[in-house]
């Protein structure tokens, strides 16, 4: 049977730190200039309906450098779910290709795209999720701290895909998570349910950003309006403010706390410049991980 990369949930611990092992094996390669084409002749559809930097290219080099091709599907090229239903596209697209990469609005077009296609589908991005991201952030983490669990992981900001994915990571690798959101911008309550039902984790919810920063290995955030929510930017920013990520706040943090952010950072909103271009910040590794990462996922996927 066909595996999918549609969350994090779906996989076991073991899963996880074999695809880290892999990562590592394959950035190494990458790193000596050693050829590695375990794809040859293999092609993949990466298709968008969100704009991208990092998961187009970073799929589309690390598809290349494994012997493989990917086409790249613009916004404007399919109409996933308008011009054409989800599932034609999905059983279309597994004649042509042998695995799909998507960034998609909604999540429940994701399922259905994965459930309908007969080749492996690679979650790019959802409103709910956005797990090759926070499989990349926590390498990253495990590069810098040698570890990569019992650690107090601070996500400050929006509720959004990137928090739910953290949580759904915190129910597989026993982590301290704390989210700290304004009141109404919390992550998925059935997430943080289920996450807490595995007993893994410590995960809290809180508001203060002061308190969440304090003794945190990691204080990660991200924009305060994701792709889709342009039109509510104005308000959202008035109700973030308090929780931007500034010197103020990271005196607050340990002098050798890490910060990270998955980018597109919104310079002077979620983020101050002294901080993302400070020397704590690890943004440019995790950018750089997505692509080594996403090879593993790739390679396991097809293997
Ligand atoms: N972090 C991330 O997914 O970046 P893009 O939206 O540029 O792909
Ligand atoms: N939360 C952001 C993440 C971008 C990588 C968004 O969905 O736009």
């Amino acid at each position: 049977m066909k595996k999918d990369f549609i969350s994090i949930a779906d996989y076991s611990r073991e899963e996880i730190e074999a695809i880290f092992n892999l990562t590592a094996e394959l950035k190494n390669k990458v790193k000596n200039g050693e050829e590695h084409h375990p794809l040859k002749g293999k092609t993949m559809s990466m298709i968008f309906a969100k704009p991208s930097a990092r998961t187009r290219i970073s799929f589309e080099t690390g598809m290349y450098q494994l012997g493989g091709y990917a086409l790249y599907l613009s916004p404007n090229d399919i109409g996933i779910g308008k011009r054409e239903a989800v599932k034609d596209i999905a059983r279309v697209v597994s004649r042509y290709n042998d695995i799909i990469m998507a960034r998609l609005f909604s999540h429940s077009h994701m399922e259905e795209l994965a459930q309908y296609a007969s080749v492996p589908v690679i979650n790019g991005l959802t409103d709910y999720n956005h797990p090759c991201q926070i499989m990349a952030d926590i390498f990253t983490v495990r590069e810098h701290k040698g570890r990569h669990t019992d650690l107090k992981i601070t996500y400050i900001g929006d509720g959004n895909n990137i928090a739910n994915s953290w949580i759904n990571l915190a129910a597989k690798l026993p982590l301290h998570l704390v989210i700290c959101s304004p009141s109404g911008y919390e992550p998925d309550a059935k997430t943080l349910e289920y996450a807490r039902a595995q007993n893994i984790s410590n995960i809290e919810v809180l508001s203060d950003p002061l308190a969440a920063v304090r003794g945190a290995d990691v204080i990660y955030t991200d924009v305060w309006a994701s792709m889709g929510q342009e039109d509510e930017a104005a308000e959202r920013r008035k109700v973030f403010m308090p929780y931007q990520v500034n010197a103020d706040l990271m005196a607050h943090a340990d002098k050798d706390a890490l910060v990270m952010h998955c980018l597109p950072a919104h310079r002077g909103d979620e983020i101050t410049d002294e901080v993302i271009d400070g020397p704590q910040s690890i943004v440019f590794d995790e950018a750089e991980n997505r692509m080594h990462v996403q090879k593993a996922i790739i390679a396991t996927l097809m293997s």
